[in-house]
């Protein structure tokens, strides 16, 4: 049996003013998956990723992260569920880069020499050492979404949860960011990626979640899913349309 990291159970969430964001969902994340959650505009994946460290509370059902339920333990949650949201500057606090990445563990009880040491393995790690005394602002998309990818990483995250990750970004930053994820995925973190963008991921993805009107769809290997994208509004990647094999865009 695969380690369940995230269990959740008959997920329902009902805005302020009544709307229904999420329909009766009950699924696992396990270790090791790399899961992409598609959907057309509006179909829910947005306001599912916010329950998945608590930056929403369901209004019924459950959501557990290694066994211990959210709205309960939301600093260990939030430890273990990292989040990169779709716009890297409203994620931005810091003055250089260094800073930037630095935030979330001067948050934590840790010593001033071990936050430089792990800051700077991570900026290494994703070829941003060179920005580091950078302002993220005068960033590029791109480099910008890296240094949101490494304020994540610093805090070591057992999953971590990316949400469009490649709107934005030229096919050069489609390729940097998808290199990071790829990475992050084969040294063995698990992944779930919000994206219109499949055909970057599918080559490595082991899982797709297909949702609409707040409710998940499909769950299935990605291949199983591609010849039905298009019925949910999801642009089938061209390998399927063209009757090829897929391949990564990596070279
Ligand atoms: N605060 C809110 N109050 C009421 N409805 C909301 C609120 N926030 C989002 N919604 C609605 O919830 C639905 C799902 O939105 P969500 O952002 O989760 O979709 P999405 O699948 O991420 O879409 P996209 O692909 O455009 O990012 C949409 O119809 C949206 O209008
Ligand atoms: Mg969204």
């Amino acid at each position: 049996m695969p380690k369940a990291i995230i269990d959740i159970k008959d997920l329902s969430f009902i805005f302020d003013d009544g709307f229904r964001g999420l329909n009766h969902i009950s699924l696992s994340i396990n270790q090791g998956e790399f899961i992409i959650l598609a959907g057309k505009n509006g179909s829910g994946k947005t306001t599912f990723l916010r329950h998945l460290n608590g930056l929403l509370m369901p209004t019924s059902g459950t959501i557990r992260v290694n066994g211990l339920e959210i709205s309960k333990h939301l600093i260990e949650t939030r430890k273990t569920v990292g989040m990169v949201f779709q716009d890297p500057d409203t994620q931005m606090v810091g003055d250089t880069v260094f800073d930037e990445v630095a935030f979330g563990p001067e948050n934590l009880k840790i010593t001033r020499a071990r936050i430089k040491e792990i800051v700077t393995k991570v900026l290494e790690t994703l070829n941003l050492f060179h920005l580091k005394d950078r302002n993220p602002s005068t960033l590029s998309g791109g480099e910008k979404r890296k240094v949101a990818i490494a304020g994540i990483l610093v805090m070591d995250p057992q999953v971590i949860v990316f949400d469009e990750p490649f709107s934005n970004l030229d096919y050069p930053g489609i390729l940097q960011v998808l290199a990071t994820i790829m990475d992050l995925h084969r040294a063995g973190q698990t992944v779930m990626i919000a994206t219109h963008d499949i055909e970057p991921v599918i080559f490595e993805a082991t899982r797709m979640i297909i949702m609409e009107k707040g409710s998940v769809k499909e769950d299935d290997v990605p291949l199983n899913l591609v010849g039905r994208l298009e019925s949910y509004g999801v642009r089938e990647p061209c390998f399927s349309k063209f009757g090829l094999e897929p391949q990564s865009w990596q070279k």
